[in-house]
């Protein structure tokens, strides 16, 4: 297996940097009274990502599509218990493990984010801001987990899975059936640069708001 072939798609890599960004970003400035409209537009953002994130689960390329994934708790025991054996299983996808931890992230960053905008835009008691404030506190603690199993796991393998998530390549028997899907990137990032600048009319924020404004 010395050959590198396509694993994960533009969309997908656009996908994860954009919604660590928005998520670390809206986290950053969430005390702040005067980037309260910026943490509103980030937690939009992560909203639409997920979704797009769903759609491409099931219309992407190779291991971008969820039907790929292995969730079967046999496996994920199994994938462990090679691990204790000083055997790791290589997986091309995300292993086992990683994949119950990446689709816990993606419904704790889309309920954290779902929740902020309730909170920020609808008259609604203030149990809905503390529970927002909660998912947030726990979805942070996994993206610690996340970060410090992908870099684990680079170790074990002795490949770079940061590398990986960049430009798109990993070590594989043969091709993946990835292919980059230029156009729905280009989209992608087209939306959540219009989301971010403002140009898009959202529910329950002011029409015309910025990042920076
Ligand atoms: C900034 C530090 C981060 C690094 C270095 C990092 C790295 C990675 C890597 C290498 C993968 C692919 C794992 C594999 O090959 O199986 C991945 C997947 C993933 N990460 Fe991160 N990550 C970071 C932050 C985050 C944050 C903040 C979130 C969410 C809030 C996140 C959510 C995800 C998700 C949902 C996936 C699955 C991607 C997909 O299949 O679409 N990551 N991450």
């Amino acid at each position: 297996m010395s050959r590198k072939f396509l694993v994960w798609d533009l969309p997908t890599r656009l996908f994860h940097w954009l919604l660590a960004a928005s998520f670390l970003g809206a986290w950053w400035i969430s005390e702040s009274e005067r980037w309260r409209l910026s943490h509103a537009l980030l937690g939009v953002t992560v909203i639409v990502l997920v979704c797009f994130r769903v759609f491409w689960g099931a219309f992407g390329s190779g291991h971008a599509r969820f039907a790929t994934w292995t969730f079967a708790p046999a496996r994920v025991l199994g994938y462990f218990r090679a691990i204790l054996r000083r055997q790791p299983e290589h997986y091309v996808g995300h292993n086992p493990a990683g994949a119950w931890a990446v689709l816990a992230l993606m419904v704790l960053t889309l309920a954290t984010a779902v929740s902020g905008w309730i909170a920020f835009s609808l008259d609604v008691p203030e149990a809905v801001a503390e529970v927002h404030e909660v998912l947030a506190t726990l979805t942070l603690w996994l993206v610690g987990v996340h970060v410090t199993a992908v870099v684990l796991s680079s170790v074990l393998h002795r490949e770079s899975l940061i590398g990986g998530m960049l430009h798109g390549f990993k070590r594989a028997d043969g091709p993946t059936g990835a292919q980059q899907r230029v156009w729905v990137g280009v989209i992608l990032l087209a939306v959540v640069l219009a989301i971010l600048i403002g140009w898009i009319p959202l529910p329950g924020i002011r029409a015309g708001a910025s990042l920076l404004s």
